[in-house]
């Protein structure tokens, strides 16, 4: 990405976690003036202190990557899966709205239900199976209420180096087990949250500059990384790749959803169908099994932790 001729600030919020670390990351390369607040500096569900942030910060965007992401122990925590991910970006999409700039937001495949066989337009019915894609669902809908200048991106199956996700798990399994069950009846798109960002950078970039006078886009948008998979499918690329980084090679089984029960339902398909982004925007996703390979470079290799990225 070019430097920019104005450093537009964006305010950026859950910059701790996946798509926050790398927002902040490559907003700052990208040339922005990125306010991050961790959850410890500013809790999303705490509406005053959402408006608090935006007096103090005076952003020109707001991009909400804060989110209650843990699907299975929101069936257990639905409040709180509801105060983060539903009420919380209905406070920030009014503050915005109040303070006269747009609100970029962040979704999620599990707001359908998983019946489709063919990729997910953005204007399919949604069916959420679970609490976290209901509250999420309840998000986007509180957003589009607060205000008119929104993007929400639904994404799929995220993984990064940071935090906590797919990829880790099974390279930490691959460790200790010479075998993994892992379920091959659900298909998605596996996304690196690397990408997420720059696809918000991009959409941020092209509202922020547009003349005022011009009408933008704005609306919902679906954006993963190319292709689709199993869970199992993805686990096998994780090893391979690994293996092929040094890490243990072991085998890994396909197993069915009955034989894996979870608290939470999940989709059995919901790859996104990601056409309008790039009719729109021009912005085309990379292959999943390259955002991987990006991935599996500093978690498999710990040199390359500190030489940062090669992109
Ligand atoms: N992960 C996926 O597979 C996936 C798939 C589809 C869509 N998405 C969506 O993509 C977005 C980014 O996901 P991600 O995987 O990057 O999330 P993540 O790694 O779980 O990060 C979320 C961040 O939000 C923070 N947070 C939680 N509650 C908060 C609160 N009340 N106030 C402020 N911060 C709070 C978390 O802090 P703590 O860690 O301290 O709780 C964490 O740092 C989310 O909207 C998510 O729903 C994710």
């Amino acid at each position: 990405m070019s430097e920019m001729k104005t450093p537009f600030r964006l305010l950026i919020t859950g910059a701790l976690g996946q798509t926050g670390t790398e927002l902040v990351q490559r907003g700052r390369e990208a040339g922005y003036d990125i306010a991050a607040f961790t959850r410890e500096d500013l809790d999303i569900s705490d509406s005053d202190a959402v408006a608090r942030a935006i007096a103090a910060t005076v952003p020109a965007a707001v991009i909400n990557a804060a989110a209650y992401t843990a699907v299975d122990r929101a069936e257990s925590e639905p409040e709180a899966a509801r105060a983060i991910n539903s009420l919380a970006p209905g406070f920030i999409a009014r503050a915005c709205h109040e303070a006269g700039i747009p609100m970029f937001h962040i979704s999620t495949d599990y707001v359908f239900d998983g019946m489709g066989s063919i990729p997910y337009p953005e204007d399919a019915p949604i069916s959420p199976q679970g609490v976290y894609g209901a509250t999420k669902a309840a998000g986007e809908e509180a957003v589009r209420r607060a205000t008119p200048h929104h993007i929400i991106l639904r994404t799929s199956w995220v993984f990064s180096a940071h935090g906590q996700n797919f990829v880790k798990t099974m390279l930490r399994l691959a460790g200790e087990r010479d075998e993994l069950n892992v379920v091959d009846d659900q298909r998605g798109c596996p996304t690196g949250a690397g990408d997420i960002a720059d696809a918000l950078l991009t959409i941020a970039r092209l509202a922020l500059e547009a003349p005022r006078d011009q009408a933008f886009p704005w609306g919902t948008y679906h954006f993963s990384n190319r292709g689709e998979t199993s869970w199992c499918g993805f686990a096998r690329a994780i090893v391979e790749g690994s293996a092929t980084r040094g890490g243990r090679k072991v085998e890994v089984r396909g197993i069915a959803t009955a034989d894996y029960p979870t608290p939470a339902r999940r989709p059995a398909y919901s790859v996104l169908d990601c056409g309008k982004i790039q009719r729109t925007f021009s912005i085309h996703p990379r292959a999943w099994e390259d955002a991987l390979a990006e991935t599996l470079d500093p978690l498999t290799n710990p040199a390359h932790r500190t030489e940062g990225r090669s992109k």
